[in-house]
């Protein structure tokens, strides 16, 4: 999976675990995850043998769920992706508009491995008369180029001196497909998720202004290849000034978590959310009260990798104090079964439970 801040990596086993014992108790089945990002909550969930709908915003998290929830390993098995990732490989490589603007102007890739990505970014719309066959190939290309990039995990700079695996060739694989049909979607939360229906939902919003199309701007014109215009040192779509999501908004995230709430119709609702992000925990709780049952599970988890290596100056020189490295993860469960709402609360060496909310 790729880099991708607020991703689910660490907390996916807790995510997982708590979604089961819904499952268990309620035979609930179906989840929808309305926030998908790299799509890692919507695969582990499907692997478990969830029915998954995934939606995001963004095209190519919508491209990323396609493959690695939509998608049915059956029907595109390794050996058939492989012979095409193949051919794709042996694609000479074409420096152009890509290279130049991602790799020269901006410094995101070597500009060898540009000029292949440049390539294999074009052979992939042969295919586009299949477009879960096109979502699979570009999955693989991201993927590809996300192990070779040479930025800290987001695209709102690049390193100064290259990252080491910038040097290492690019290489297609066969992403992790799973068997079985899901449903991905391109949506904006707040059309979907009166839509959408499920036994679960899942959410994962934004916690806070740092907007996901701007930090992850060159999947998003590599899944379009629309060549935008770019603007400042980073090369970032025109777009991303106009493309806003009300979730990065102090101001506007609150009322859009509320209209998002009001019209899910599931019976259980899973919420991650942090401390460190727009709303308190009592809000949340707050804005889950229709349920009737909420409870509020909490970890503690290590904060993201420049909050603990510190801030250092361009001389290299330590600046500044870091206030901590560690924050505290919620996961609010909640539920119209009563059942539910016990099972959480009977099972404090599973699960840590703090401050249990029945409202
Ligand atoms: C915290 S991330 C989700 C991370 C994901 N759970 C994972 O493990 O990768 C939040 C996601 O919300 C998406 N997003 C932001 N605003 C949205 C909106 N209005 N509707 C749908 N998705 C939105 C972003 O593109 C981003 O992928």
């Amino acid at each position: 999976m790729i880099k991708y801040i607020g991703s689910k990596r660490a907390l996916l086993p807790w995510i997982v675990e708590t979604i089961e014992t819904i499952r268990r108790l309620e035979k609930a089945q179906s989840v929808v995850d309305l926030f998908s990002g790299s799509a890692r909550v919507g695969h582990a969930l499907k692997a478990r043998g969830f029915q998954v709908t995934a939606n995001d915003v963004n095209t190519y998290a919508f491209v990323l769920a396609q493959a690695l929830v939509e998608a049915d390993a059956r029907v595109y098995p390794q050996g058939r992706i492989a012979r095409i990732l193949h051919e794709l490989m042996q694609v000479a490589p074409a420096p152009g508009w890509f290279t130049r603007v991602y790799c020269e102007e901006a410094r995101y890739f070597q500009p060898n491995n540009g000029a292949r990505i440049e390539a294999i970014r074009e052979a992939i719309e042969a295919h586009a008369d299949d477009p879960l066959l096109k979502a699979i190939l570009l999955t693989s290309l991201i993927l590809a180029a996300d192990k070779v990039d040479s930025t800290t995990g987001v695209q709102m700079a690049y390193l100064k001196r290259w990252a080491p695996r910038a040097y290492n060739p690019l290489r297609l694989e066969y992403p992790p497909l799973l068997a079985g049909r899901g449903q991905a979607f391109l949506g904006d939360a707040l059309e979907m998720a009166g839509k959408l229906e499920a036994d679960i939902f899942y959410l994962d919003p934004p916690y806070n202004q740092h907007s996901y199309l701007g930090n992850y701007h060159v999947w998003e014109t590599l899944v379009r290849w629309d060549h935008p215009q770019t603007y400042g040192v980073a090369q970032k779509r025109m777009d991303v000034q106009e493309r806003k999501s009300p979730f990065n908004s102090k101001r506007e995230a609150k009322d859009a978590m509320i209209a998002v709430l009001s019209q899910i119709k599931a019976h259980h609702v899973v919420v991650s959310f942090n401390d460190e992000g727009f709303f308190s925990a009592e809000e949340i709780e707050w804005m889950l009260k229709e349920w009737g049952y909420v409870v509020r599970l909490t970890r503690p988890h290590q904060r993201y990798v420049g909050a603990r290596i510190g801030i250092y100056n361009p001389q290299g020189e330590k600046v500044g104090r870091i206030s901590h490295t560690e924050n505290h993860e919620f996961l609010f469960v909640a539920t119209h079964s009563q059942k539910v709402h016990r099972a959480f609360l009977e099972q404090p060496e599973v699960l840590a439970i703090s401050q249990p909310t029945l409202l």
